[in-house]
């Protein structure tokens, strides 16, 4: 078992400058959430230069496998997004993005090129372990209804269904050489919110002429936290923001309608369906009680990531025997939203982060800000770490 993970370490060692020139090639040519077309094609190309056959799910996701020995006994699923964001790069780097406005801002090159290695790694020992190694590679983890959710559509969870799945992400607040863990709820599920709140406008002088939208759209602003604050169970995370609102032309005018919209999230999807049946009765009836009406319109987004307690310990255990105990954090909740959920919802998943911060090298910058970058010593680590714990869970029986 040791003699396995220094094998695993030494090709990873071997291939870290590989993994960075993927890393780079696909940093400076990132692509939009499903027009991931020239992306799809590049890692295809590296899948394939390894031996690998490579199905095309989703129009631009990829799926490929590599199988140990005794292949049938068990599936262990890997994951990597391969989108980017519509932001301008304000990075001076030799692989700065060449597409103006489109960004990896949020270090899917990152996963897309580890996951690279990672399959480079394991396809040299597969004669070091058994079962069958799912590799997904997919579109629109950065936009709804989320690439994951058409993966699983077009069968990336079947025949057979994985034991697990294993995702990882970059994370700018921890440092480059730690690497972060959540047992159960760890990411928000995240529904925006359309609210068109309809009166009778009129002249500001003259309200009792009119029905007066702002003033329906200030209730229900508030009325709508009070979800949050009177319906929520206080041990549940949840948050409403509505972040903004839309109407009126001049001090003396009284509109005919105001737009709200906003974002919902939550860490339970029984709360999530009942606050969002909330949300809309609550709209509707407070703005018919004034006289007005409420449209209300809810784009569903992806659900609450949740990571199995088992997989996660395990994986963990991986990570300490590869990086040592010293690097392993636990990383705190986050209402952020990630569309890996559609796969915790389906079988038990885990999703880890890759420290990425280098304060000395000035590192520091955000996910989804023009100045993120990572510091690329992640990458010595990335790959070998998710094959030593693909290795691990295949070993689990
Ligand atoms: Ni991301």
């Amino acid at each position: 078992m040791n003699d396995l993970v220094h094998q695993v370490k030494t090709i990873a060692r071997q291939i870290t400058p590989e993994v960075i020139h993927w890393r780079r090639h696909l940093h400076a040519n990132p692509e939009l959430s499903y027009q991931e077309y020239e992306t799809a094609k590049y890692v295809k190309n590296a899948l394939e230069s390894f031996g690998l056959s490579v199905h095309t799910l989703a129009t631009t996701g990829l799926v490929a496998e590599i199988k140990g020995n005794n292949p049938t006994l068990k599936t262990v699923a890997l994951r990597a997004d391969m989108d980017a964001l519509p932001i301008t790069e304000a990075n001076a780097v030799p692989y700065a993005s060449k597409n103006k406005g489109v960004m990896h801002a949020c270090g899917h090159d990152v996963h897309t090129a580890s996951l690279l290695g990672t399959a480079k790694i394991l396809t040299q020992l597969k004669e070091h372990f058994e079962g069958t190694i799912r590799l997904i590679f997919q579109p629109g983890e950065e936009k709804n209804p989320g690439g994951a959710s058409y993966m699983i559509r077009d069968g990336a969870l079947q025949n057979p269904e994985p034991a697990s799945i294993i995702g990882q992400h970059v994370f700018p607040l921890l440092p480059v050489g730690k690497i972060g863990f959540r047992e159960g709820m760890y990411m928000a599920s995240c529904d925006e919110l359309y609210l068109t709140v309809k009166g009778k406008g009129g002249h500001g002088a003259a309200p009792e002429l009119t029905v007066d939208p702002v003033l329906i759209a200030s209730h229900i602003v508030i009325a709508l936290q009070q979800v949050i604050s009177r319906n929520a169970s206080p041990k549940q995370p949840t948050v409403l923001t509505i972040g903004k609102i839309e109407g009126g032309t001049a001090t003396n005018i009284i509109p005919n309608e105001v737009k709200l919209t906003g974002t919902f999230r939550a860490m339970d999807e029984g709360w999530r369906e009942e606050a969002l049946k909330k949300i809309k009765r609550i709209a509707e009836g407070l703005a018919e009680s004034m006289g007005g009406t409420c449209d209300v319109e809810i784009s569903r987004g992806y659900p609450f990531l949740k990571n199995d307690p088992s997989v996660t310990q395990r994986i963990k255990e991986a990570a300490k025997a590869y990086v040592g105990a010293d690097n392993v954090v636990d990383i705190d909740i986050s209402l952020g939203a990630e569309d890996f959920s559609y796969y915790s919802q389906v079988i038990p998943a885990s999703f880890y982060r890759l420290g990425t911060k280098n304060e000395a090298k000035g590192i520091t910058s955000y996910v989804h800000t023009p100045t993120f970058d990572i510091d690329e010593e992640a990458l010595s680590i990335s790959s070998g770490l998710m094959a030593w714990m693909a290795i691990q869970e295949l070993n689990y029986a």
